[in-house]
């Protein structure tokens, strides 16, 4: 080990040795032939299967669900378990090879593509749930873990973890991406539900950003309460949520649990405009209703997914509502949410009760987006994925449908409104040079409204590929900076993830 502190502290020496390995990083030269020999090192730590040099394989680990290209590594290894992975890892370091984190490939930012080649690890081998504490409302998975697989595992205790962002994501993925989704509302984002993480650093130390084995919560976890009894120096979960693989491999997530709620109901609303819905959406959050779920979508999404799911609501602007709790206060939430939303115009709600109903309704929801791309056969889609403060939601989703129908594109919008966070799906031709570039405009001003409105160019999906100059706008230079420090001294070759989140 060399130099194992702050950037800062390194002699000049050291820097300019890290320098070289920077430049030797960054060439392609030769790295194919690196590969090639450390192919049985790499063996020799997961098996002859835990090793794929094959072109499919690397293909469908060089991209995720997104509109960029795919980027293949030159090899793909499946680690069995946090040993395997901080001895692939060290061989990485030694050898200056790049590292890219795979967990299901549902990013929508472009984040597994091997900008630099080299070495995809595809973390699904370990797929073990671990540590279920009912009695605390916690419990700790492998990266291989999906949600769904999650809540299938905790279906007889009573508990869930709710944070869905629709695809059936892996949890691990989820932290390094901060996901959220439809129930983040109530339930808060990964952000909010992360209390420990094991992670590799780039070269192969294994930490627990929290302490190892720590899952402190000494509060029950009722209808109100977030708080948690912990403040240890600086709080490096944090740090790693988000990361995008940039800053090490998350090769465990301690969650936090919630209790399967006593009663849900789901009701669909309808609005003689944007502005009625949304308005509506502000004031039941304003009220405290503790709305589980508010999604709103448009009349061109609603018309989209009426085709795409069978349904026959009518095409006007539409929120899809979702209330848990006990029977008594169910019937509180709704009352007081249906007079705001009379009060602005909306109709009667329909309600889907049962569990069926409810299930096809979602399913609509969450099938948006193939929705959106089934209105034009062929197409690829993009998501857009800023989120502003919620007072100025109605102002940004009416300035933004203006600015789609001005520039002639296909823009179907629904949004996590009550995050202030909302998606325009954009379908798009990829062979229509203009068309291409019409949505890359539409797209920066659509980021750069949400920053003059002192919101973000991304509430969920991420920075990825696509968005790191506008992340520097968002941050300013300094705090730039000071991230950039930060990934020098968790990563000083910058082996993870190049390419990525920072330019
Ligand atoms: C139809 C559809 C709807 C979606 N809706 C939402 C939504 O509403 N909200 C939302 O937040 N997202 C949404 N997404 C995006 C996606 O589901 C999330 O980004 C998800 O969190 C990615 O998880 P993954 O395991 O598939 O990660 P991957 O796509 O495999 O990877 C994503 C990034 O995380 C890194 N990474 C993955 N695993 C690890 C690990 N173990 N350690 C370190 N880094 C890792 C990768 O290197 C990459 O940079 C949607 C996607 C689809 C296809
Ligand atoms: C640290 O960050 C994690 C993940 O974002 C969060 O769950 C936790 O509450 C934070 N701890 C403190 C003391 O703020
Ligand atoms: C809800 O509204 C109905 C009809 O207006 C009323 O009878 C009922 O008492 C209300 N319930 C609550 C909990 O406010």
């Amino acid at each position: 080990m060399w130099c194992g502190v702050s950037a800062a502290l390194w002699p000049v020496r050291c820097r300019s040795f890290l320098l070289q390995c920077r430049n030797i990083c960054s060439g392609n030269v030769g790295r194919k032939s690196v590969v090639d020999g450390v192919l049985p090192s790499f063996r020799s730590v997961c098996g002859e299967d835990g090793v794929s040099l094959s072109e499919a394989i690397r293909e469908q680990h060089g991209k995720d669900e997104s509109v960029h290209k795919c980027c293949p590594p030159d090899v793909v290894v499946f680690p069995r378990s946090v040993d395997e992975v901080s001895a692939l890892a060290k061989i990485c370091h030694m050898h200056c090879l790049p590292i890219i984190p795979f967990g299901t490939g549902t990013g929508l930012e472009g984040g597994v593509g091997a900008m630099k080649g080299g070495v995809c690890f595809s973390l699904r081998n370990m797929d073990q749930v671990l540590d279920l504490h009912v009695e605390d409302f916690d419990v700790t998975v492998e990266p291989g873990v999906t949600r769904k697989a999650l809540n299938s595992y905790l279906r007889d205790t009573g508990l869930w973890f709710p944070v869905d962002p629709g695809a059936d994501a892996s949890l691990c993925g989820m932290a390094a991406t901060s996901a959220s989704g439809t129930n983040a509302v109530r339930y808060g984002t990964m952000r909010e539900n992360i209390m420990n993480l094991e992670v590799v650093l780039a070269d192969g130390t294994i930490i627990n950003t929290a302490g190892k084995g720590r899952r402190p919560r000494y509060d029950w976890p009722d209808e109100t309460s977030q708080s948690r009894k912990e403040n240890a120096g600086y709080n490096l979960t944090n740090l790693f949520v988000g990361s995008e693989g940039t800053l090490g491999i998350i090769t465990k997530t301690t969650l936090r649990l919630y209790g399967i709620p006593e009663a849900v109901v789901s009701a669909v609303c309808s609005f003689p405009s944007v502005q009625a819905a949304v308005d509506s959406t502000v004031q039941i959050l304003q009220s405290g209703v503790p709305i589980a779920r508010i999604e709103f979508l448009d009349d061109v999404m609603i018309d989209a997914c009426n085709r795409f799911s069978s349904l026959s609501y009518p095409v006007t602007p539409t929120l899809f509502l979702e209330f848990h709790g006990s029977e008594r206060s169910l019937e509180e939430q709704v009352n007081t949410s249906e007079e705001i939303t009379q009060c602005n115009g909306g109709s009667d709600f329909q309600w889907a009760k049962d569990e069926e109903t409810r299930s096809r309704l979602w399913k609509a929801r969450h099938d948006a987006w193939y929705a959106a791309l089934a209105l034009r056969p062929g197409c690829k889609a993009y998501a857009t994925d800023v989120c502003v403060p919620l007072s100025m939601l109605p102002q940004i989703i009416v300035e933004t449908k203006e600015d789609l129908i001005a520039n002639k594109l296909t823009g179907p919008i629904a949004g996590h409104v009550g995050d202030g966070n909302f998606h325009c799906l954009m379908v798009l031709d990829p062979n229509d040079p203009d068309e291409l570039q019409r949505v890359h405009l539409f797209t920066e001003r659509l980021a750069r409204r949400a920053l003059a409105m002192s919101g973000t160019c991304t509430g969920e999906h991420g920075v990825g590929l696509g968005k790191r100059a506008l992340l520097v706008e968002e941050m300013g230079a300094q705090a730039i900076q000071v991230m950039q420090s930060l990934k020098e001294t968790l990563d000083p070759k910058n082996l993870m993830n190049p390419g990525k989140v920072l330019q």
